[in-house]
């Protein structure tokens, strides 16, 4: 069934999702939260896919929860259906690595998705910002959490506590994203570097991902130990061997996935 407020397609071995309700800037209405859910579950379980890009458009990834559709919920509401990440967490959830490309306003929820994703391409023009405090409310997708962790306790806070945006250069130097690329280029290079992921053994990509989502969540000897067990279990797949091997023999190695 076609989707109404995204859009996705394949790129030989990438899953693409585009957020796709350009009327509101790509603001999360619940119709957009669970068709993004099925598109990441749909991407996760099929086995031609290595690596999926999430975007938006070039005005805006995402302007953040639909102020409109939330403006007269109550607090039973809230609660019963978890909102605003019950069901959204798929994404931070999802085991393929998962390219955030960020053109334009991430803002709120959005500037918290591309947060869940593994990395962000930002375009030159986009804009980050938790502006949630201006409308009378607070992040409410991890934007606190992840934030902190991510750029530190001193920017995360003033970006909370302010709803100040930060352009591109800034996200850059304090690591939110990996790096800038022109805002025409953006979807192009996202999607050539998931195809290069996409490229190296499919298990071991995942395996890499787990474990650097590890340094989040755990103390530094639990984590380097975490990563060592996961390095040995590496030497149980055909493709270190095959890796190896063409790296001795000066040829490109051709993975299996297993
Ligand atoms: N929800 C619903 N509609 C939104 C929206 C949002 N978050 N953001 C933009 N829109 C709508 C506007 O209402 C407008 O619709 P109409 O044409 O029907 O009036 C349309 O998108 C275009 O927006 P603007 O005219 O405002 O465009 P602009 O270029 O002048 O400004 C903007 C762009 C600075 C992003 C501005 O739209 C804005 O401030 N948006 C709200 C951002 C925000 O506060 N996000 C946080 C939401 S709360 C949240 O996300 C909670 C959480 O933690 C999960």
């Amino acid at each position: 069934m076609p989707y109404e407020c995204i859009l996705t397609e394949t790129d030989g071995a990438v899953g693409i999702i585009t957020l796709n309700r350009p009327d509101a800037l790509n603001a999360f209405n619940r119709k957009l939260m669970d068709e993004l859910t099925e598109a990441v579950k749909a991407f996760e379980a099929d086995d031609a896919i290595g690596c999926m890009v999430l975007t938006g458009s070039e005005k805006a990834f995402a302007a953040g929860a639909d102020i409109k559709e939330m403006a007269s919920k109550d607090y039973i509401e809230v609660f019963k259906e978890d909102f605003i990440t019950g069901n959204w967490e798929e994404v931070a959830r999802a085991r393929k690595p998962v390219i955030a490309a960020v053109n334009g306003y991430a803002l709120g929820g959005g500037c918290e998705l591309a947060l869940m994703c593994d990395f962000i391409i930002a375009g030159d023009t986009a804009k980050f910002g938790q502006p949630e405090i201006s409308i009378g409310a607070m992040p409410g997708a991890g934007g606190t959490q992840r934030l902190a962790r991510f750029i530190g306790k001193s920017k995360a806070m003033e970006m909370c506590l302010t709803g100040r945006m930060m352009d591109a250069e800034e996200a850059e130097r304090c690591g939110l994203v990996s790096r800038i690329v022109p805002k025409s280029e953006l979807r192009e290079e996202a999607i050539r570097v998931a195809k290069q992921i996409a490229g190296f053994s499919r298990p071991i990509a995942m395996l890499t991902k787990e474990s650097v989502n590890r340094a989040y969540e755990t103390t530094l000897t639990e984590g380097v130990r975490f990563e060592r067990r996961v390095f040995h279990s590496v030497f149980a797949f055909e493709d270190q061997k095959e890796g190896m091997a063409a790296f001795a023999e000066k040829r490109k190695p051709v993975f299996k996935n297993r």
